[in-house]
């Protein structure tokens, strides 16, 4: 039955020409089923998901406990929450969804099921309903298209993507929250009677403090590779609103965009289509569902996904703005010295004479090259990282201005502020957001973009740059600011359909003040994000950990940095912040120059086996073991590629106490019947290797006993900070 949606004998009966009524629909995939009915002239529902069920179960699923309405709307429910809730042209505030037809179709990964629903009492207002399935990676997803086919405009007062029940019992909401330097802190919280919301509200790039992924697991507090669990995922950059009502007992999830000052009036003729709401259920814990994420992902939301990125040195912690040629020149020939494959010029390198860019206050807007500082314009960077054999990469914030500029005392009107108040700046007190609602914005933002690929047509890359939230929401150019969130999501998503049509290759980096903007909305645009502005490698681990619930390590990009760092002042040995940036995408943000011959050598070395080890490492699976979280004073996982003939693993000690042993972490996701040969990597004079270097152990006993490593010789000067890359290849 693998790939197949298949209709119960009263559905059968009904199919015609992919059009059925009256039917109960059963959607696989490879490991799950949701069943729906839809029946004429009655409201959709949802009886089950899950496992996937066994020919003749879906018949019953539907008598076995509470059955919900596919895609609640105002009606005839007491205590319900709804997804749809609207003002019709005569002020009633009632919808009544009923079904009027379903279609089915396959597509080349699944299928495609729509299910058209009508008012009874205002037959121009219809909702469509659609799931599309991912077969393979074990994921749905949801959607709905509002039409307003009457002659008055319709309010939309809330619009939910999807909404999905949850089983009665012991169930916990995984969701990631933080700030900026702090994003994708893992909460886990255990649902009880109430609402637990998880939203934002800074329209612009919010992620920082909060996330449109969560997880539920089903079996009561989260294991990372046992266990049910349901991962949800709204794929939209702007406000979004993530809920669980608790009512009597059972749970009901929703999830879209948030209605919070944003009621959508909906015109004669209109239709508002939903951002997509993905899921995906796993009973390999949380790790399952992030696998089946990764994948999707992967496969069909990441830009070039599935290609691993390229190890960089940004030059923004190295120098900051003071960017000089020959400085510039010397970094790049360092990066390519160790094997990097790319270096970018970050924040600086740009402004107007008047308001040259040297510090954060002014210059944003004004996008003319700074010839002091590189005279050769950016053409002459393309040119030097040519003859080194490595590409070239530039940073730009298009979306923002600061008042400090050019830009801003010819066009006060293009920025964001609610109308007759004064101006809320952000970063430096004087940046704004650029109004991407006006469509000669528009223009202007793509036209950044375009002229810095025009200038210097061999950039390969681009760290394209959002430092602000919209602090003073308000659009000069808008008529109802009731759509200002999101008709800027809307114009950003027009710019950057433009920018992928102009250049498809680029590789372009989302960064928000660091991981702002990580969200799968945003992703098809972009093919790695700047996980977070904060590249302490033990904050990193944290950090990196959540971002890895919903987020595949190819787009997570992890820089070592200089010790002491700059965001926490810590002191910590290259060797440990390699071995956590070799986690995710490799990448430098230093001056090399200041490193000695020797921190360079161990460099060159860890650029070397990462190249061996990155197609695991970006484009494997993920078996996450042991959680900084926890507070075992370790943090462990591995990734393996599809054949499992490959497996990386990461172990890193998080907290040092004398004679306080750390866990033996035994592995999984491996093959038990291979033999794999243990290889440590990142070999460093004095530092500890595994006692299995160089032997040969099965996959069972790896899984079974897996790895120790004793506490460090605390004799030798240094008995924190240890850690253990070590590559296992099948033989
Ligand atoms: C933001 C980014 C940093 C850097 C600076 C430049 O903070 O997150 O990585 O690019 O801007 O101003």
């Amino acid at each position: 039955m693998t790939n197949k949606i298949h209709f119960v004998i009263a559905a059968l009966a009904l199919l015609a020409g992919g059009i059925c009524a009256n039917a109960q629909t059963v959607i696989d995939t490879r490991n799950t089923s949701l069943v729906i009915k839809a029946e004429q002239g009655r409201h959709p529902q949802i009886l089950y998901y899950g496992a996937r069920l066994q020919p003749g179960d879906a018949a019953s699923v539907g008598l076995n406990g509470k059955v919900f309405d596919l895609y609640p709307a105002r009606f005839d429910r007491t205590s319900e929450p709804d997804a749809l809730s609207v003002e019709m042209p005569d002020g009633n505030v009632s919808a009544d969804l009923r079904t009027e037809s379903v279609k089915e179709s396959a597509w080349d990964g699944g299928k495609d099921i729509e299910i058209l629903c009508k008012d009874p009492l205002y037959p121009f207002f219809t909702v469509k309903i659609f799931l599309r399935s991912y077969t393979e990676e074990n994921l749905i997803e949801t959607w709905a298209a509002i039409h307003n086919a009457g002659k008055k405009p319709v309010i939309l007062h809330r619009y939910d993507s999807g909404f999905l029940p949850i089983q009665e019992g012991d169930v916990w909401m995984t969701s990631l929250h933080g700030g900026w330097a702090d994003e994708c802190r893992v909460v886990s919280q255990p649902l009880v009677n109430g609402t637990r919301e998880v939203s934002t509200h800074g329209g612009v790039r919010d992620n920082a403090v909060a996330h449109s992924e969560v997880m539920l697991s089903l079996d009561g507090k989260p294991q990372e590779n046992t266990g049910r669990v349901i991962g949800a995922a709204l794929e939209y950059g702007g406000n979004f609103e993530m809920r669980v009502v608790t009512l009597e007992g059972t749970h009901r999830f929703f999830a879209g965009i948030s209605p919070a000052d944003a009621w959508y009036t909906l015109a004669k003729g209109e239709e508002f289509v939903t951002p997509k709401l993905a899921y995906s259920w796993s009973d390999e814990g949380l790790g399952g569902v992030s696998r089946n994420f990764h994948r999707w992902g992967r496969k069909y939301r990441l830009a070039h996904g599935g290609q691993p990125n390229d190890i960089l040195l940004n030059c923004w912690e190295g120098v900051y703005m003071d960017i000089q040629e020959p400085v510039m020149h010397k970094m790049a020939a360092d990066v390519a010295s160790i094997g990097g494959e790319l270096f970018v010029i970050d924040d600086g390198w740009f402004g107007s004479e008047k308001y040259p860019r040297d510090t954060d206050i002014q210059g944003l807007g004004d996008w003319q090259l700074q010839k002091k500082k590189l005279p050769h314009g950016l053409q002459g960077m393309v040119d030097c990282c040519k003859d080194l054999g490595i590409k070239f990469g530039i940073w730009i914030e298009p979306e923002m201005v600061n008042t400090r500029s050019e830009l801003y005392e010819k066009h006060p009107d293009w920025v964001l502020n609610a109308a007759g108040r004064e101006p809320v700046p952000g970063r430096g007190g004087t940046q704004m957001v650029l109004d991407l609602c006006n469509p000669a914005v528009q223009d202007f933002v793509f036209g950044i973009l375009d002229g810095v690929m025009k200038q210097a047509p061999g950039i390969a890359y681009v760290k394209w740059d959002c430092n602000n939230i919209m602090r003073s929401p308000g659009s000069p150019w808008l008529k109802n600011q009731n759509h200002l969130y999101i008709e800027y999501q809307r114009g950003l998503e027009k710019v950057l359909n433009r920018v992928r049509e102009a250049y498809p290759d680029l590789i372009i980096q989302a960064c928000a003040s660091g991981g702002a903007r990580v969200n799968w909305g945003t992703m098809p645009w972009f093919d790695e994000v700047w996980t977070s502005d904060n590249t302490d490698a033990l904050q990193r681990i944290n950090i990196q950990w959540g971002t890895s619930y919903f987020f595949p390590a190819e787009m997570m990009a992890c820089h070592v940095s200089a010790s002491p760092n700059h965001q926490t002042g810590r002191v910590i040995p290259l060797k440990y912040r390699i071995d956590v940036a070799m986690s995710g995408r490799l990448g430098f943000e230093l001056q090399p120059a200041q490193m000695t011959e020797e921190e360079k050598d161990i460099c060159r070395k860890a650029v070397t086996e990462y190249k061996k080890i990155r197609p695991v490492v970006q484009c494997g699976d993920i078996y996450r073991l042991v959680s900084p979280y926890d507070g075992k004073g370790l943090a462990s996982l591995l990734y393996t590629n599809e054949d499992k003939s490959q497996a990386v693993f990461f172990w890193w000690r998080t907290g040092f106490f004398r004679n306080d042993h750390p866990a033996r972490v035994p592995l999984a996701g491996l093959d038990p019947a291979k033999n794999y040969k243990v290889t440590e990597l990142n070999k460093v004079e004095g530092e500890p290797v595994s006692a299995l270097d160089g032997k040969t152990v099965s996959g069972a006993y790896l899984m079974a006993s897996g790895f120790y490593f004793p506490e460090k010789d605390v004799y030798n000067g240094h008995n924190d900070w240890h850690s253990h890359v070590i590559l296992l290849e099948a033989q």
